[in-house]
């Protein structure tokens, strides 16, 4: 791989961060698909007891911090040297350190959990020798992208940037904190969390509910930022609406967390504190959404002749849907019989396809030809690729809705004599045919999957053209509209 390319720019990590990219999300899609056919049909464990149990943390990692994350690296780093007109601070050796230092860290997580190592907090998994070495690859992230910052050549610091920055300062915070714990063996690596009952919870869903509202909200604002005006070639609809937005988001976001103890033992105000500010988040995550959307005013007919711009719109529009459908679920009668159902995985899902993939699908089919200074090898192949996502979310969300509203009815049903009606195998008996269709949406959304693979191989492999599709891709010329400059 070449170096730098651009007035100084550091695109080599970024093609590495993109190639990872693609590999985490096929080996994240994969794991999603066996998991689902796990659970659709126990019997392909082949006898190998708690399969089930290790695989799907190695899904929910694979997809969650090991494809969304390597795509954000992708995007902040692409997006921060463009808006800042100057390259990565730090230069080339720290930069690649993080790279490795990450996969490393993936590596030792998945390797872990198949080997039965996880201290069992969901999305935080990795047992204590893991999360120090983050910590360390976090910093160097931080100080780089701090430091790109500090060094910009712009006046302005680009909305972007600043929803890259909360991204990342934020989960630094809550992987530190969350994972504050005892090691009490080295060999068998294992350890205490500092915290008991039902504070640790709190931390717990603290650290949760926030790696949702920044690592797969907020950074894919930031990236949303950049390539749907870019993409659209129009302004931001509101510069303004961006600020305002930005600023609520985060204040309102860290203090849901507790919406996910609904009726445990965690005091009863701050259940509700945690509905109050979900239901408050509503505004902040529209006032995102609307600005998404109408960024197109003026360009709406390129959504019929533009594949990427439809990825790019139907994320937000999945937002838009995730974010109205969450904090109704937050609320305490809802939530009554929403949790514990498939209604949460079915929500989880439309926001992670349907937003944060759909997303990294769009920005990847616009940095690709930018940064290997090629055009992309099918158009037709992304327009195959977006319908048979599409048709995945429609067929795994729905089958999600129906089978999480039925096991909650079913649950809370009772006859004239006061008895449950149903048993709970009852229950479990009547997901089958949802989670075979859920299994179906899966293989298709892995096929797409793999086209995007495929194409973004091809587009790779091809000889450099005369012209170079990159070479226009400075940086813009004022952070309000990067469509502008480049
Ligand atoms: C205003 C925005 C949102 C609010 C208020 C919200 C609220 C909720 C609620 C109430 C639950 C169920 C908690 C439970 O019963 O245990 C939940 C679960 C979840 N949501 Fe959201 N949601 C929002 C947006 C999103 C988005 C955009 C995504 C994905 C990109 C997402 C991902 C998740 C995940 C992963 C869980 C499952 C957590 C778990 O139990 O493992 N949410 N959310
Ligand atoms: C081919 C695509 C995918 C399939 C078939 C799939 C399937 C699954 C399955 C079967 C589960 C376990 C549900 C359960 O335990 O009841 C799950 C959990 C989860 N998946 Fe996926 N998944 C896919 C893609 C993704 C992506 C792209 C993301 C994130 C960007 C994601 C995030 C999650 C999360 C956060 C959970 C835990 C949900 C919870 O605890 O409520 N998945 N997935």
């Amino acid at each position: 791989m070449s170096s730098a390319t651009i007035a100084g720019y550091n695109e080599a990590v970024v093609r590495r961060f993109a190639i990872a990219t693609v590999f985490w999300a096929v080996f994240g899609f994969a794991a999603g698909t066996w998991v689902a056919l796990l659970l659709a049909f126990p019997e392909l464990n082949m006898g190998l007891e708690g399969s089930f149990g290790r695989l799907r943390p190695v899904h929910t990692t694979a997809v969650v911090i090991a494809f969304a994350g390597n795509a954000l690296f992708t995007t902040s780093f692409y997006v921060v040297q463009r808006t800042c007109r100057t390259g990565l601070w730090g230069g080339p050796r720290l930069a690649n350190f993080v790279f490795w230092g990450f996969q490393a860290f993936l590596v030792m997580a998945i390797v872990g959990y198949v080997l039965g190592v996880t201290q069992s907090r969901e999305y935080a998994e990795p047992e204590w020798y893991a999360d120090i070495w983050l910590t360390i690859v976090w910093l160097a992230y931080m100080a780089i992208f701090v430091g790109t910052l500090a060094r910009r050549k712009e006046p302005h610091i680009y909305v972007a940037n600043w929803f890259f920055l909360a991204y990342i300062i934020t989960v630094a915070v809550l992987h530190v904190v969350n994972n504050l714990a005892m090691p009490v063996s080295f060999v068998g690596a294992k350890s205490y969390s500092n915290f008991s009952g039902v504070q640790d919870a709190l931390i717990q869903w603290w650290y949760g509910h926030n790696m949702v509202g920044f690592l797969l909200t907020a950074g894919f604002i930031g990236a949303m930022y950049y390539f749907v005006p870019k993409q659209a070639e129009r302004p931001i609809y509101s510069y303004r609406l961006s600020i305002v937005h930005f600023w609520a988001l985060i204040f309102l976001y860290i203090w849901a967390g507790p919406h996910h103890l609904h009726y445990t033992a965690l005091p009863d105000w701050a259940q509700t504190l945690g509905a109050a500010f979900s239901i408050m988040l509503w505004m902040p995550s529209w006032g995102g959404m609307i600005n998404g959307i109408m960024t197109l005013s003026g360009a709406w007919g390129r959504l019929r002749t533009d594949p990427i711009m439809r990825f790019l719109v139907v994320a937000v529009a999945f937002y838009g849907m995730a974010t109205f459908e969450g904090p109704l679920m937050a609320l305490k009668p809802v939530n009554a019989l929403s949790h514990y159902t498939d209604w949460t995985v079915g929500h989880v899902h439309s926001g992670a396809l349907g937003w944060v993939a759909f997303m990294t699908f769009g920005a990847f089919y616009y940095l690709v030809p930018r940064l290997w200074r090629r055009p992309l090898w099918s158009m037709r192949l992304v327009e195959w690729h977006f319908w048979i996502a599409s048709l995945a979310i429609v067929l795994y969300i729905t089958a999600m809705w129906v089978s999480g509203i039925a096991q909650g009815l079913m649950w809370r049903a009772y006859d004239e004599f006061g008895f449950l009606r149903y048993s709970f195998a009852d229950s479990v008996a009547m997901l089958h045919p949802y989670y075979v269709t859920r299994a179906l949406g899966g293989v298709l959304y892995l096929t797409g999957g793999l086209m995007f693979a495929f194409n973004i191989f091809m587009t790779i492999r091809q000889p450099a053209p005369a012209t170079l599709p990159g070479a226009r891709d400075a940086a813009p010329a004022r952070g309000a509209a990067p469509a502008a400059g480049s």
